[in-house]
């Protein structure tokens, strides 16, 4: 096996492994690994959906995704999918996965069954990275704020978006969690402290007047924004990515009109944040 850093602030390429018949050495390598990157990016592998769920539970308890279309027979698979005459994908925008959850989730694990001929790759970006790069004065200011997050905006009944991109989301009226975090967070496994607000779900900084808010996170948007804290993954059909939603947000390209995207995502489920 051969872990390889593939960005500056965020990311490695696992090589050499099938992940299907990992040694527990292996696997403590590998967690170490997810821990130190953010996310890992498995290639080469050739998965049925019950090596995925093997592969998943591994990690702990699998979260059943309450939006994303699930493959069908396997409830614990979420569809991400863009057929050639869908104009909408999924994940479109930088976000964190479940950030409006009480206890968000761990982590996803991403498999590659159809990627277009060129196009729809996912942009990562590393949470330590960007906080670490902040001026001391920011970083004071932003220490002891918490953010408020949601999702009614993206999966209810009265999201445009939802609307648009039709049946690939269901349970609309099960939609409208909101939680609180702090806007840095302490990583619950490693204690390295990274930016935790997103603009898919954050919807306001916590006692702060709204402009005065949104005017900060955007300033911070426009920090992590910048290219020097991101990877850009160029899918290969066979490959699995999994990211650590507690340290990176992801975005995924929609820049292959008139062709299929098919990837089966697994989210693990985490624990409240602190
Ligand atoms: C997602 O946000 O889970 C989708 C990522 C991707 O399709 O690359």
């Amino acid at each position: 096996m051969r872990i390889e850093k593939a960005g500056v602030a965020v990311g490695a390429i696992v090589e050499h492994v099938d992940v299907t018949s990992l040694s527990d050495q292996e696997f403590a390598d590998i967690r170490r690994a997810f821990l130190d990157h953010g996310t890992l990016f498995f290639r080469d592998q050739k998965l049925t959906p019950e090596d995925h769920i093997a592969f998943a539970k591994r990690w702990g308890a699998i979260d059943l995704n309450r939006f994303f279309k699930r493959r069908e027979g396997y409830p614990e698979i979420a569809e991400v999918l863009k057929e050639p005459d869908q104009q909408l994908n999924i994940g479109g925008g930088w976000h964190t996965d479940h950030s409006y959850d009480q206890a968000p989730a761990m982590g996803s694990i991403l498999y590659a069954l159809e990627i277009p001929p060129s196009g729809g790759d996912t942009l990562f970006a590393g949470m330590a990275a960007a906080y670490d790069a902040l001026d001391d004065g920011m970083k004071d200011r932003i220490k002891d704020l918490k953010a408020r997050h949601g999702n009614a905006h993206v999966f209810g009944e009265e999201s445009a978006y939802r609307k648009a991109i039709g049946d690939r989301y269901t349970n609309a009226d099960q939609a409208g969690q909101t939680a609180i975090h702090p806007v840095v967070l302490a990583h619950p496994e490693t204690g390295v402290k990274g930016l935790y607000v997103n603009p898919g779900f954050t919807l306001e900084i916590v006692d702060m007047d709204p402009d005065e808010g949104q005017a900060l996170l955007q300033q911070l948007y426009d920090h992590i924004m910048q290219d020097r804290f991101h990877y850009r993954h160029q899918w290969r059909e066979g490959d699995l990515a999994m990211w650590d939603n507690r340290s990176t947000w992801h975005y995924a390209l929609n820049d292959y009109h008139g062709h299929r995207r098919y990837l089966n995502r697994i989210t693990i489920e985490g624990v409240a944040l602190a």
